[in-house]
């Protein structure tokens, strides 16, 4: 299969798995990382370090200018009007803990939290642990026989009780993108906050965070091939004064005593402690890398992958879970448990996702156990889906 990745080479984790006849198809965990994020990442170390906004020295200043510079330079890949707001986080496991925290105070029992039935743990159990604590309702919208959300019946569903609509643009199981445009339109006109998790969907689509017009939006680094444990919450001027400070610590306060305390408003006063600013630069390093791309072209590419891994899927009687659009497939072989196939795969250097994908609600919906995941990103090319079909081949004829 001739689909040759233009963008290969500047993957270095990628070119030394490939020596070791190792085939990444599991992305959507995490990301192999650009060689300008390892540059970014050394030449901050090399510099010599220093801690952000607390320091009078020119090495503080520098990291405080760059730690800066990195959250312009986020906010502009984001698409963010100049009035909102970007705050650092460790991924958006930890974002979308911090708005169920910050937004509790203004839920009264009986109010209603709206996620979809697709959810991934991170955008279900803050939520679901937030209805508990509160005496919330927790309301799952459902999928069709696709997988897709029906956003009609889900506009049906609110109402002045809808306190926060909460979805994934793009679910880490099902892969399918649906314009979620006329149901954030209607969570607002209902007066509920609007929580769009990026973390699958920003990988393949820069987000336009003005356009999709939700109140928060949160996204992880090292899905968008940069290094692990940063991510951020966006979110809009008028929403962000609504969190109350969740985290307490350093370089957060505007002043206190042993008693009480009070504290700055976004983005500081939602950062306590040290950033973990080395890394929040590199991530801007790599989204503006990203951005000099052509992404057009990058799309295409995906598509073509991801067309080619569907059809010889379904050649080979597999059983596909949903109707999957973008970017990863999930499947299962009839009567073959997931978990041998997968360590078959793995025997042979194939790297993909087992298991229920930290979305056990929504596999155990399905009537399934688990499932195997493939999921592609720019690198990926015809040699991997070919390496992918010949032990996928192997391991069916020694499982069937
Ligand atoms: N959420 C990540 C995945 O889908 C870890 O694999």
């Amino acid at each position: 299969m001739f689909l040759p990745s233009p963008w290969r080479q500047f993957f270095p984790g990628i070119l030394a798995l490939a020596e070791q006849q190792q085939t990444w198809l599991d992305s959507a965990a995490t990301a192999q990382k650009p060689q300008v994020m390892i540059d970014t990442l050394s030449q901050y170390y090399q510099q010599g370090v220093a801690n952000v906004h607390r320091a009078q020295h020119q090495p503080g200043e520098r990291a405080t200018r760059a730690f800066e510079a990195a959250r312009s330079s986020i906010a502009d890949w984001l698409q963010a009007d100049a009035n909102d707001t970007v705050i650092f986080t460790k991924g958006s496991t930890e974002g979308i803990n911090l708005l169920s925290q910050a937004l509790a105070h203004h839920f009264q029992a009986g109010d209603e939290i709206l996620i979809s039935a697709y959810e991934h743990h991170a955008n279900l159990l803050p939520w679901q642990q937030l209805a508990r604590a509160r005496d919330l309702t927790l309301k799952v919208l459902p999928m069709d026989k696709h997988g897709h959300l029906d956003i009609d019946y889900a506009i049906r569903q609110l109402s002045t009780r809808s306190k926060v609509v909460a979805i994934s643009a793009l679910s880490n199981v099902i892969g399918h993108r649906q314009s979620l445009q006329p149901l954030l339109a209607a969570a607002r006109k209902a007066g509920a906050w609007t929580v769009i998790d990026g973390a699958q969907a920003a990988v393949h689509q820069r987000p336009n965070v003005q356009q999709l017009d939700c109140d928060f939006f949160v996204c992880s680094a090292h899905k968008l091939y940069g290094p692990d444990g940063v991510g951020v919450l966006f979110a809009r001027q008028h929403a962000v004064t609504a969190l109350r400070h969740w985290q307490f610590g350093g370089e957060m306060v505007r002043r206190c005593d042993y008693q009480q305390a009070e504290f700055l408003p976004a983005p500081l006063g939602f950062e306590p402690g040290t950033p973990s600013t080395a890394n929040i630069v590199a991530f801007a390093a790599t989204l503006d890398w990203l951005q000099s791309l052509d992404s057009q072209a990058i799309a295409e590419h995906e598509a073509r992958l991801h067309a080619a891994v569907l059809t010889g899927l379904q050649e080979r009687g597999m059983q596909i879970i949903g109707s999957p659009n973008c970017a990863l497939i999930s499947f299962n072989a009839p009567q073959i448990h997931h978990s041998d196939l997968a360590l078959l795969l793995g025997e042979q250097g194939v790297a993909v996702r087992a298991g229920h994908h930290c979305a056990m609600p929504l596999l155990q919906s399905l009537g399934l156990a688990g499932a195997l995941r493939v999921s592609l990103a720019m690198y990926n090319n015809g040699d991997d889906i070919q390496h992918f079909f010949s032990a996928l081949d192997q391991a069916l004829e020694i499982l069937q």
